[in-house]
């Protein structure tokens, strides 16, 4: 199974965008995961169309951008033109998922769902045709730094029988408290792309750290 790992930029040192993000994509990261947070949908407000922007002009690696906001359906276009490859919205943050993962295809991004903890799987039962991609969190969404549920596997493998069940191809991303001690653990369940803020730009070391994830994801010492 391929394994991608997701660098979050949202607790790097935004003051050195450029050289953090080249280091990352270095330890051999797959995507550069960004989090837009509204301050309504979720406790604490990031960053927008201003950071994808600067993004598409440090690295070639694909833009991975979670939308943790209300009303997301507004910026299917903007991300879209600003050349974001994958846009991930909140099956909680709008009663019109189908309609807007349809949209988001239109617009040639990869389209994402992601699941709050407390939200069930099969929510992707009713459009699971519209889907690239299901991101599992396994924190409860908002900051950078909290603590990986530990109920997050058996979800994770909920998920990926009903994806086996349909023959389906989606990605299966977690989000929230992956570090080498956790990371496993998700991956045997069945996800196949990280996201890893403070566990890559807490580091010191940006690239090692990426590298030091997926040799814990794939049990390489
Ligand atoms: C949290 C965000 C995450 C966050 C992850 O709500 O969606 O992407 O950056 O940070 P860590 O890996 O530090 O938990
Ligand atoms: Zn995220």
């Amino acid at each position: 199974m391929t394994v991608r790992i997701a660098p979050s930029v949202l607790n790097a040192d935004l003051g050195r965008l450029g050289e953090q993000v080249t280091a990352a994509a270095e330890g051999g990261a797959a995507w550069i995961h960004v989090d837009v947070m509204d301050g309504h949908f979720v406790p604490n407000l990031s960053f927008g169309a201003p950071i994808i922007r600067a993004l598409r002009r440090v690295t070639d690696l694909p833009l991975d951008v979670h939308l943790m906001v209300e009303h997301p359906e507004r910026y299917i276009d903007e991300y879209a033109d600003l050349g974001a490859a994958n846009f991930t919205f909140h099956a909680e943050a709008t009663v019109h998922v189908q309609r807007h993962l349809v949209r988001v295809r239109e617009r040639g991004m990869k389209a994402g769902l992601a699941l709050n903890p407390g939200t069930p799987p099969t929510v992707i039962e009713e459009v699971w045709h519209d889907l690239d991609l299901v991101l599992v969190m396994t924190v409860n969404p908002g900051f950078g730094g909290q603590s990986y549920l530990k109920s997050s596997a058996a979800k994770i493998r909920r998920i990926r029988s009903l994806l086996v069940e349909r023959n389906h191809s989606a990605m299966i991303e977690v989000d929230g408290g992956i570090t080498v001690d956790t990371i496993a653990d998700a991956h045997h369940a069945g996800a196949d792309t990280f996201v890893a803020g403070m566990a890559v730009f807490g580091s010191p070391d940006p690239a090692e750290a990426v590298r030091a994830l997926t040799r814990a994801c794939l049990g390489r010492a």
